[in-house]
């Protein structure tokens, strides 16, 4: 084996340049299969370390499968096993993810993958909804302008046509705008730009999913307060502003996810209240608020807030297209300029062909009557919900009443586990999602969400009559086998 060189000033420790070192020399065949590697003692004399380094080293190699040490004869390179290369190439990250941040995976619905025939569990407008064939008009006419769409970067605030369109949409001034990729990227924006170590941000309880694993990732504190018919419990957030360093809330005021609820008018003057006397940065997202069944909610939050505390945000992955990921953001005075500093150092803009495919959509006006289609088809769908949970829901079950969005939440009885409801049904092919993942912190009792945007009608009906059908198996279940009282 040619001599080994370590670089005492290298931020690698000594160990781990031994394992490269000797993984590279097997690796380019300069120590063949088979062959002996030296002695610990020997090793470590050679290059000078403590024979501890080499045992360490020779460990990380052992595991990796790259050596093996036989007891009495010395320590051997192995033979290569096809794929191995692969697998030892990353082996050098187990020594190193410890000391990144981490990014911890919101806990997976449990169902019997493969099974799932009909999913009632995520927050979509399936494609049979959506305007998919005004889309591919729109994309056939790309072909003549390849330049204008593939040729440059977008601006990081976003194409001057998209922010136009979508000023034009939600009633806003574009220079207020920018542009995402989706709202999942404002919320990460806006929680990288306005909360610093130690300050906490604020949820609802219970609240989207993907907020939880952004803030998570973002490794700020997280307070979760509850959400009753009226929205959000302003009474409780003015009580924890004044225990907790609040930074930011992060809301859903209208057709909030997944109870359904609206902010009351009442209620979002508090909030602006409480963000104006503890310096608040509130996270509008407003992504259902078109999706009303009979009549439009308040005016939004960004709309009454007078002093620039509320940041908003609007996907256009719902009602235009999940695939474009576009979503508009809207910010006033130096927030906006932040924002975009943030978003420039992340991404340095969203794809042009994207936005350029929403901005045509928007501006050949047929946003409009979709979204009103959606609205009748979506309060058919609750209204069939509803029939069906009254004939069939078993004691205990109670529903959230919503006036729009796509969301049902749903209370299950005591004792029956929201976890195990989602199995059985899951079982018998019907996807619903836990509502322990809506939770930031603790869980506050055991429901489930479904989402009533499912094109096919019986299929919907069958699906609420299944859930009452197993709920009610569940509940009986517990009652029977609930154990006397014990101390
Ligand atoms: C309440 C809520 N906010 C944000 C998102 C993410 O939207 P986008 O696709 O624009 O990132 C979702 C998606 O389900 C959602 O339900």
């Amino acid at each position: 084996m040619d001599a080994m060189v370590l670089d005492r000033d290298n931020p690698a420790t000594l160990t781990e340049q031994i394992v490269r070192g000797l993984r590279e020399r097997i690796q380019s065949g300069g120590l063949a299969a088979g062959s002996r590697l030296p002695s610990i003692r020997s090793l470590a004399k050679d290059i000078q370390v403590s024979p501890m380094t080499v045992v360490k080293a020779y460990d990380q190699l052992e595991s990796a499968g790259w050596i093996s040490r036989e007891h009495g004869r010395g320590t051997f390179v192995k033979e290569r096993v096809k794929g191995r290369r692969d697998r030892g190439a990353t082996d050098w990250q187990l020594g190193l993810i410890d000391g990144l941040p981490e990014v911890p995976e919101v806990a997976m619905n449990p169902v019997a993958r493969g099974r799932v025939k009909v999913d009632l569990s995520n927050a979509v407008i399936g494609e049979e909804m959506l305007p998919m064939s005004g889309l591919a008009k729109v994309l056939e006419s790309f072909a003549r302008r390849p330049g204008r769409l593939l040729g440059h970067y977008s601006p990081t605030i976003g194409d001057p046509e998209v922010l136009a369109a979508m000023g034009a949409y939600l009633n806003l001034d574009p220079a207020e705008l920018l542009v995402t990729s989706g709202a999942q990227e404002a919320t990460y924006l806006a929680g990288r730009a306005f909360v610093r170590a130690g300050e906490a941000v604020v949820v609802e309880a219970p609240t989207y999913v993907g907020a939880i694993e952004c803030f998570r990732a973002l490794g700020v504190r997280l307070l979760q307060i509850p959400v009753d018919e009226e929205g959000l419990r302003t009474d409780l957030l003015a009580a924890a502003c004044e225990n907790y360093p609040v930074r930011l809330v992060y809301t859903m005021p209208s057709y909030h996810n997944p109870t359904g609820a609206v902010m009351s008018r009442r209620r979002r003057e508090h909030l602006l209240q409480l963000a104006q006397d503890h310096r608040l940065v509130i996270l509008e997202d407003d992504i259902w608020s078109d999706l009303y069944f009979d009549g439009p909610p308040p005016e939004s939050l960004y709309q009454l807030d007078r002093f620039g505390h509320v940041i908003y945000t609007k996907s256009f992955s719902k009602i235009v297209s999940p695939g474009c990921r576009i979503a508009a953001v809207a910010a006033r005075g130096p927030f906006h300029k932040r924002l975009l500093l943030h978003k420039s150092a992340l991404d340095l803009g969203s794809p042009q062909v994207t936005q350029i495919l929403v901005a045509s959509f928007l501006q050949s006006g047929k946003l409009e009557p979709v979204v009103a289609g959606l609205r009748t088809r979506l309060r058919e769908r609750y209204q069939i919900c509803v029939e069906e949970l009254n004939r069939h829901a078993p004691d205990g079950l109670l529903w959230f009443s919503v006036e729009g969005g796509l969301t049902l939440w749903m209370r299950l009885p005591d004792g029956v586990r929201a976890t195990e409801t989602v199995r059985e049904l899951s079982y018998q092919g019907l996807n619903v999602l836990s509502g322990d993942l809506c939770y930031a912190t603790e869980v506050l009792g055991p429901h489930v969400r479904i989402t009533f945007s499912h094109p096919d009608k019986d299929e919907l009906a069958a699906s609420v009559r299944l859930l009452c059908e197993t709920v009610a198996r569940l509940s009986q279940r517990e009652r029977s086998a609930s154990p006397m009282p014990t101390l």
